[in-house]
């Protein structure tokens, strides 16, 4: 497949330098984008798998019929903290990630799904395709779920998950994420995006994150450090607000990476 072999020739230079060009198209643009790319070409996947044609248009109602119904039953407390979930405490650095779950017009979402999923510290997903040669951890999923309170705050403990490398290009790192799914007051709201951590290193040379082009949207993908949500001798804490409507909505990524 001619993505593919092109993808194992391609360099983190190479892809930096693409990256880069289209960078600087974008800015001689001048043209503010609130979505990823999807047909991004750093992003080799992206090319064949992005859609080509028009979305189907959909009636939102007939979708809700056969939508999950969640009630407060359903999601059990204990399910947003991904450190007790075994016999033992899972390695690596405790933190809380907490925010607000708003709409378009900063109201808060009550009583939505939050769900997420990442790697460990070590960078290893419990997945069949992650077979990189960093441990699991038998402490760790990687997987909790809550619903945001009458404020649409959301909140996990968990542990910080760490970089892991990926086959987009000879020596592709991804920068450290969690994958957060959101299922918005109405089916067809749902969204799917990815949280990064302030300072990361990776961030200029990752081809999914970069896939965003307008650096002000991509800042809006990173959580903030808050010492307030940090406890003492136990977590460090991270804040990450969501907006599912509107001009300020945070993005999705087509990404499964
Ligand atoms: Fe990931």
């Amino acid at each position: 497949m001619t993505v593919r072999s092109d993808a194992a020739e391609s360099t983190q230079a190479g892809i930096s330098e693409e990256i880069e060009q289209i960078a600087e198209a974008w800015a001689r643009d001048g043209k503010s984008e609130t979505q990823p790319r999807l047909d991004y070409p750093p992003y080799r996947s992206s090319l064949l798998r992005h859609p080509t044609k028009a979305l189907q248009q959909v009636d939102p109602e007939g979708v809700e019929l056969w939508a999950p119904v969640f009630g407060q039953r359903d999601v059990d407390p204990l399910e947003a903290d991904l450190t007790i979930q075994h016999h033992g405490d899972p390695q690596g650095e405790r933190i809380v990630v907490a925010g607000r779950v708003l709409d378009g017009d900063g109201h808060p979402v009550r009583g939505q799904l939050v769900e997420v999923w990442q790697a460990n510290a070590a960078g290893r997903y419990i997945h069949q395709r992650d077979q990189h040669p960093a441990p699991l951890d038998p402490n760790f999923t990687g997987m909790g779920r809550c619903l945001t309170d009458v404020d649409g705050v959301y909140r996990f403990t968990t542990i910080k998950p760490g970089p892991y490398p990926w086959r987009n290009h000879r020596n592709a790192w991804r920068p450290a994420h969690i994958h957060f799914s959101l299922f918005g007051t109405e089916f067809t709201q749902r969204l799917v995006p990815q949280m990064y951590f302030p300072g990361d290193p990776l961030f200029a040379l990752d081809p999914i994150f970069r896939s965003v082009v307008d650096p002000a949207a991509r800042e809006r993908l990173v959580a903030t450090y808050d010492h307030d949500v940090t406890e003492p001798e136990w977590w460090m804490g991270y804040r990450w607000d969501i907006v599912l409507t509107g001009p300020h909505r945070t993005l999705m990524e087509a990404s499964d990476q």
